[in-house]
């Protein structure tokens, strides 16, 4: 079981679409054999509903924070049939009251790791869909992941959203809560727009400046299909010639290339 986290200190850069696009990409690579687990760490429980297609949880990743004695396959809920192979590990609103609780805890940061552990063998891919915070909860996803990759919009704030998690792995690394450094799989730039304003091509500038050596050359172009999308509680996936649907080919086309170049099978 390998786990990637879809991670940005910056709200609205496209995580949640990222990480569904993603999943749904690999479950179709693999003609539906990979059996995928999206962890929904957002507070906000957009990927829960989005995936799921309800709001209505029994147990949920909050109470599985809370008390490690829960089995977490009773958090763990089938897709729609909009993300086939897809399960979701359900969030709840519940999250923000554990992410200031669980700071009091011993080592805070390594829940989500010890509860994956649980269920390795049931899933061959997890994808974290993290919350917009640079809090105890990433650190978690930080910590339970292979590796993790950095959607950004064409803002300066995204730009700095993406740095932001830079620091956070240097901290856990200094800190020794993290022995091994997960793999960046590098910055993206999501709802690209071809036609740029001076202020976006000094954005990219920016990117490309302060991202070095991360900032990757695919791009997610910017479309109304993609809210039209999101409001259908749906990827793109289904239209295979749909460029939005390209660009994620290609993005997990690198992310499987990269794992495999560091000895992780996808
Ligand atoms: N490629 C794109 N083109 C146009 N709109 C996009 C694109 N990707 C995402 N969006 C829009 O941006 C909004 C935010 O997307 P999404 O929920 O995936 O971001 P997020 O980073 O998960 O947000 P949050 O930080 O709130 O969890 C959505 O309304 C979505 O429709
Ligand atoms: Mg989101």
């Amino acid at each position: 079981m390998k786990t990637i986290a879809v991670c940005c200190g910056k709200g609205g850069v496209g995580k949640t679409f990222s990480a569904l696009s993603i999943a749904v990409e690999l479950g179709i690579k693999s003609s539906g054999k990979k059996r995928i687990l999206i962890v929904d760490l957002d507070p906000s429980i957009n990927t829960s509903v989005r995936i799921s297609g309800s709001d209505e949880r029994g147990v949920t990743i909050a109470e599985l924070f809370q008390d490690m004695t829960i089995d977490p396959g009773q958090a763990i809920y089938p897709a729609t049939e909009n993300y086939p192979g897809v399960s979701v590990m359900a969030s709840s609103d519940k999250l923000d009251f554990v992410d200031q609780l669980i700071t009091k805890r011993k080592n805070p940061d390594s829940i989500l790791r010890r509860i994956l552990k649980q269920v390795e063998g049931q899933f061959d891919v997890v994808i974290i869909d993290c919350p917009p915070s640079r809090g105890t909860l990433v650190s978690n996803a930080l910590v339970a992941c292979d590796a993790y990759i950095t959607p950004f919009g064409l803002d300066d704030a995204s730009i700095d959203g993406v740095l932001a998690i830079e620091r956070l792995v240097e901290e856990l690394i200094n800190e020794e809560v993290l022995s091994e450094r997960p793999v960046n799989l590098g910055a993206f730039c999501t709802a690209y727009e071809k036609e740029r304003s001076r202020a976006t091509k000094n954005v990219i500038h920016v990117a490309n400046e302060y991202l070095k050596g991360t900032m990757l050359n695919i791009q997610i172009p910017g479309t109304s299909h993609v809210r039209e999308a999101v409001s259908h509680q749906s990827t793109l996936q289904f239209d295979r010639k749909h460029k939005v649907c390209l660009a994620y080919e290609q993005l997990t086309n690198h992310i499987i290339k990269k794992m495999s170049l560091r000895g992780y099978s996808l």
